[in-house]
């Protein structure tokens, strides 16, 4: 299952296979295959009772840290379901497609970009016919499931976004697609946030929440999924201060992860090449985590991109479009986006500085990550293996904050008033943090159980406790156990847990 090494005191057990990770999510709880009664739903998968809470903890981690102890960004929550007209003017409706080529050996279709020599994550945002450009060789390309080398289909357009149909009559129904990502919701919403709260540039909001995208390549558990959850801030300033900001979300992406536990030999800063840049793209950094399994690949976890005037501009362009497209019968893919206006640094999504008595149309950073590939990464990074006693001890060394859960409450036995004191205890912890309360067992397995959980504190009232009033306060990672009273529990862990 797992190489391990020993640092010193520290070991550094991996969890090598992808099919590991799978098994240990599986058997704790963590995550489970979607609709797994009926034979699983490719690529969707559910969060169990621990996974729940973890990617819970990610979530607000994330928005601790850019909301809560930021004040110049604010929250929003958008719907999934937007205006088609969004989705023309994003550039998504039109663009947002993979080149999939089929192997003609075996049928296998395969996203062009996958193939060997194209690392890229995906043609979002280039138009198609540019990276068709670039995919008409594929003599050379050898196909991932059966080898055969150079016998591909002409490479074709293959949409990302899932289409539905809104509305309950056949007159009023229309097209329209689940979100791709978070960040349109944000740019829509500009004008609002400004005009309702007392934000000034520079400022960003941020939100999480589900996106969906039909990906052509998946199998890489909860890494690549069809559903998936994002974490987006844009932060809007003025032009000519963007880089500024740009290096500044940076720095304070990368030590977010780092500041959860991400170990710093497993995470990088990666510029992207000019020819992976989109066209608007001022500059875009990916940080990346050294995924262990497969072959110790480089993987994006967030791109933090410096996306300049253009979302807000094409906005403006998308409400001019509104009446052709309402005379158009509501057809978002025949009705053309329409021009932008000569004066659009004045135009509705323009914003005005008060100091500087002047008005424009504000450049854009954007740090955009996902909290479930995130979670994964947190998963394998927390992964270690050491010895207590001549038996091996997998334990899930979570940052406390991230930890499912906080702490369990063990009586030793379950006589002797062990049970009572132990439920009082847990009775009031569990107000302040997620508990788990256990009485059965040696209290050996109930340890090595919670190790496996993440869990940072195990307590234990024993004999003593009645007698002094201390309880067994035993930590995960050090293995230490300290004697505290019952009374002072709750700040001690509050201190520990920085909580
Ligand atoms: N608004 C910019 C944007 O959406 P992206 O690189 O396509 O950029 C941002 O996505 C982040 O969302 C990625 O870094 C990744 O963490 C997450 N993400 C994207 N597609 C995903 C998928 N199919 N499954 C899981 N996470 C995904």
């Amino acid at each position: 299952m797992a190489d391990i090494g020993i640092l010193g005191e520290i070991s550094v057990a991996q969890l090598t296979k992808l099919e590991d990770i799978v098994s240990l999510c599986k058997r704790r709880g963590f995550i489970f295959q979607s609709s797994e009664i009926y034979g699983g739903l490719a690529s969707c998968y559910d969060y169990g009772p621990l996974g729940a809470e973890l990617k819970r903890n990610v979530r607000q981690a994330w928005w601790k840290a850019v909301v809560q102890m930021r004040d110049d960004v604010v929250g929003l929550d958008c719907s999934i379901l937007m205006h088609p007209l969004v989705w023309k003017a994003s550039g998504h409706a039109d663009k947002f497609a993979d080149l999939v080529t089929v192997c003609k050996k075996c049928n296998m279709r395969s996203r062009v970009d996958h193939l060997p020599d194209h690392p890229e994550e995906h043609t979002a945002h280039i138009t198609v016919d540019a990276a068709m450009k670039d995919a008409k060789n594929l003599s050379k390309k050898v196909c991932p499931s059966c080898g055969t080398v150079g016998q591909f289909s002409e490479p074709m357009e293959f949409k990302l976004m899932f289409e539905t149909q809104m509305g309950a009559n056949i007159d009023d129904s229309m097209t329209v697609w689940l979100r791709p990502e978070t960040a349109q919701g944000i740019f829509v919403n500009f004008i609002n946030v400004l005009q309702s709260s007392r934000v000034k540039i520079p400022f960003g909001i941020a939100q999480t929440g589900k996106s969906f995208r039909n990906e052509v390549t998946t199998k890489a558990f909860i890494f690549r999924t069809r559903e998936f959850e994002q974490a987006e801030i844009e932060f809007f300033c003025e032009p000519g201060t963007d880089v500024e900001w740009w290096e500044h979300w940076k720095k304070e992406r990368f030590n977010w992860y780092l500041n959860l536990g991400i170990k710093k030999e497993n995470l990088r800063l990666r510029d992207h090449d000019k020819d992976e840049l989109a066209h608007y793209a001022k500059g875009c950094v990916d940080v990346e985590y050294k995924f262990p399994f497969g072959s110790g690949d480089w993987q994006e976890l967030e791109g933090i991109a410096n996306r300049t005037d253009y979302d807000l501009r094409q906005h403006q362009r998308g409400m001019r479009t509104v009446t052709t497209w309402h005379e158009n019968g509501k057809n978002t893919l025949k009705v053309p986006l329409a021009a932008e206006a000569e004066d659009y640094q004045s135009g509705p999504l323009s914003y005005f500085d008060e100091e500087q008595k002047k008005r424009y149309i504000p450049y854009v950073i954007e740090p955009s990550a996902g909290i479930d590939r995130s979670t994964l990464a947190f998963l394998v990074d927390a992964y270690d293996e050491d010895e207590v006693n001549g038996e091996k001890r997998s334990v899930m060394r979570f940052h406390p904050a991230l930890a499912p859960i906080k702490v369990a409450i063990f009586p030793l036995v379950k006589k002797d008033g062990m049970p009572e004191i132990a439920q009082e205890i847990y009775n009031k912890l569990k107000r302040h943090f997620a508990c788990f309360y256990d009485e059965k067992g040696a209290v050996g397995r109930r340890y090595r159980r919670q190790d496996e959980a993440g869990t940072p504190f195990c307590l234990t009232i024993d004999g003593q406790t009645k007698e002094d009033g201390t309880v067994t306060v035993r930590e995960r990672d050090s293995m230490v156990q300290t004697r505290i009273n019952k009374e002072n529990l709750l700040n001690y862990l509050r201190d520990k847990l920085e909580v």
